[in-house]
């Protein structure tokens, strides 16, 4: 298969090239990095770099920033942070490609366990999360063209734990090379709607 993969060269993005680069094509895309750019929480950018690609048969999103802070303070404009680039960043990439994707093809995209586990300071990033899951639940119900679609929802990875190991106080860190694999299982499996959760 031929392979979008928005964030290749990220924490989470390196390890599900590493997995899948040995069966498929990849098509490595950042934001600022590498030959291919684009900004997902900009519907133009994100419609200009699907009309570079061609075709292509599957697209993985492991990119998006959301706010941390103390709730008590955080304002519109800190919330929107999560909203405009880690929510509507992925939808903005299925909605851009749902109709330019192979039929048969697959969307996953990235969530995170702050859906379920909220800690201090993520009111922006469970907010985000949950609302990623409730978008592939309902948007798998009405793909057009046998297309799936996926979401993968880490705790905080191994590899990021000197980050965000200070918000996680109890969590058990999972390593990238383990989440890679839900990614694989969403592309070459069979399911759609389904959120992997890897904590
Ligand atoms: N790391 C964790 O522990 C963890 C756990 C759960 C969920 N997640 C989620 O997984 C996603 C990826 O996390 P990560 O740790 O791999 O992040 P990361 O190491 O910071 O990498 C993010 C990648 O996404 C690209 N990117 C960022 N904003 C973008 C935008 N608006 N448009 C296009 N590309 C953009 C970056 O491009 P450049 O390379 O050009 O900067 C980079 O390649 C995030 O949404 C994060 O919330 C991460």
């Amino acid at each position: 298969m031929k392979i979008v993969v928005i964030g290749a060269p990220g924490t989470i993005g390196r390890a599900v090239v590493a997995a899948l680069a040995p069966r498929h094509e990849i098509i490595e895309v950042a934001k600022s990095r590498g030959a291919l750019t684009v900004d997902t929480s900009d519907f133009a950018s994100v419609r200009d770099l699907f009309s570079k690609i061609g075709t292509f048969d599957a697209v993985v999103t492991a990119a998006g920033n959301a706010h941390f802070g103390p709730f008590a303070t955080m304002t519109p404009d800190e919330f929107r942070i999560g909203l405009n680039d880690k929510l509507m960043g992925q939808i903005n990439v299925v909605l851009a490609a749902r109709d330019l994707i192979s039929s048969g093809g697959s969307f996953t995209l990235t969530s995170g366990s702050l859906s379920d586990e909220p800690v201090r300071g993520g009111a922006d990033a469970s907010t985000v999360n949950a609302a990623l899951d409730g978008f592939v639940r309902a948007a798998a119900i009405e793909m057009p063209r046998g297309l799936r679609i996926n979401s993968v929802s880490p705790t905080v990875l191994a590899e990021s734990w000197s980050v965000y190991g200070p918000f996680f106080a109890g969590c058990e860190p999972v390593p990238a090379k383990r989440v890679a694999l839900a990614y694989v299982r969403s592309i070459e499996g069979a399911a759609t709607g389904q959120t992997y959760r890897i904590w």
